[in-house]
């Protein structure tokens, strides 16, 4: 039994990686009058990120279907109880970190994200799956979010949102990370401070490239 293949999320999530799909020549459209190093700086930088953010506020930006289904793999076969997720949008990931939450038994998981639109987006993905009692999503930027009142200790994080701050979530985040917890960052290679951080060696993570744009880390003290 796997809640992630049987219904209700079955279909709802095939409904809505189908949208993420349409969405996807849209998002590019809502840049579209900016220049592309423009785009780039924005994503580089670490206070003009919300701009950005706030102009794909209608965008899923949804995370792969393999990559969800990398996700709930890690979190059951950990039997993760608590997890942690920087950037949930509509809640693609999110819903599949949850059935493996429901499938290991129960836990929490906290959530961030800055557009409240998508917030109650999520939250009616995530009711509609019946996984809403799992989730905590926190409104606001996660340098404040996820500053305070995390789980002692934390099994499992998806970093997914401003990739220019995955160090510093990652900084706020490490003092709770219980050894052996997996850190999975998403389009790590546009976060070449992270990938340095969790590559070198004596950094307290063992981590390597998985797939074509994930790095997968270990925290190994
Ligand atoms: C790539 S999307 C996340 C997709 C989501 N994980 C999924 O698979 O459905 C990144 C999201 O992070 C949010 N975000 C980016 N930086 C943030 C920050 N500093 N604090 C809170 N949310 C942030 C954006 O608004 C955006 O919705």
């Amino acid at each position: 039994m796997s809640t992630l293949t049987e219904a209700p999320l079955k279909s709802l999530l095939d409904r809505l990686f189908a949208e993420a799909d349409e969405a996807s020549e849209a998002v590019f459209a809502e840049i579209d009058d900016l220049p592309e190093d423009e785009v780039a700086r924005l994503m580089a930088s670490k206070t003009e990120y919300r701009e950005l953010y706030h102009r794909l506020e209608n965008a899923p930006l949804a995370v792969s279907r393999e990559t969800g289904r990398l996700l709930y793999m890690l979190a059951r076969s950990s039997g993760a109880k608590a997890i942690v997720e920087f950037g949930t949008s509509f809640g693609l990931s999110t819903l599949h970190l949850a059935a493996a939450l429901r499938d290991n038994g129960g836990g929490k998981l906290i959530g961030t994200e800055f557009e409240r639109s998508k917030i109650s987006h999520a939250r009616e993905n995530l009711a509609a799956a019946g996984l809403l009692d799992l989730v905590e999503i926190r409104a606001g930027d996660a340098l404040e979010t996820l500053a305070a009142d995390l789980p002692a200790a934390i099994d499992l994080v998806l970093l997914d949102g401003a990739k220019s701050l995955y160090p510093d979530i990652l900084s706020l985040i490490e003092p709770r990370l219980r050894p052996g917890a997996l850190i999975v960052a998403d389009n790590a290679d546009d976060s070449p401070a992270y990938l340095a951080r969790v590559r070198a060696p004596g950094s307290g993570y063992l981590s390597t490239p998985f797939a074509e744009d994930v790095e997968l880390s270990l925290r190994i003290v």
